[in-house]
């Protein structure tokens, strides 16, 4: 590991004007102001990888695709992973679950983090679901995460979202705990 560790936080929607960026953003800059980590934010937008088209369990490592390949040497390089993840019909969003099917030995290990986001159950069955994931490719899953219920109402009219005091204070939480388990 480098001697400052890096966080990848990886924006999970993919749509059109999702607000996911937003919510990423608003969580980048609570990491980028914390001098524990070097920060990288992640688009899975701009990764654009397509359904699963490798022929190899990722457990072997023999990647055939370039974006494959570019993908594994992106996740490489972290040390820990948040993910900013939607819920779609009461799940984790396929996209995001499509691009952890993708790597095996690039999450293993490493701290993930979860900052979930939707109507009134603030996307708590997606997170859940996501660190099932997690724990499956030997992931440091923990049981806090950052919830954001009702999150389109925190959107101000310039497009910012205006973070409640307990979503400062679950960020904070989260950024320990993933210090805690590096
Ligand atoms: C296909 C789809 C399914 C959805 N299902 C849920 C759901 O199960 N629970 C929920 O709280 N919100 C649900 N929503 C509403 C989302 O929370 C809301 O659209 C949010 O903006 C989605 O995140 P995104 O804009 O970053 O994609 C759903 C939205 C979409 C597009």
């Amino acid at each position: 590991m480098a001697d400052t560790p890096l966080i990848q936080i990886i924006i999970g929607s993919t749509r059109p004007g999702r607000i996911g960026r937003t919510v990423a953003e608003w969580f980048t800059a609570h990491a980028e102001a914390d001098e524990r980590f070097d920060i990288e934010l992640i688009d899975l937008g701009e990764v654009n990888l397509p359904m699963l088209d490798e022929p190899n369990h990722p457990r072997k490592r023999r990647y055939t695709q370039e974006h494959t390949k570019r993908w594994s040497e992106t996740i490489d390089r972290g040390d820990a992973v948040v993910w900013v993840i939607p819920e779609y019909n009461y799940a984790l969003n396929s996209a995001t679950k499509n691009a952890i099917d993708y790597l095996f030995h690039e999450w293993a290990g490493k701290p993930l983090g979860v900052v979930s986001y939707g109507g009134v159950s603030g996307g708590l069955r997606a997170a859940q679901q996501l660190k099932q994931v997690g724990s499956s490719l030997w992931m440091k899953t923990m049981p806090d995460i950052v919830m954001i219920p009702n999150v389109h109402s925190l959107v101000d009219d310039d497009g910012a979202l205006q973070p409640t005091e307990i979503m400062d204070t679950s960020a904070a939480a989260l950024l320990d705990a993933i210090a805690e388990r590096l």
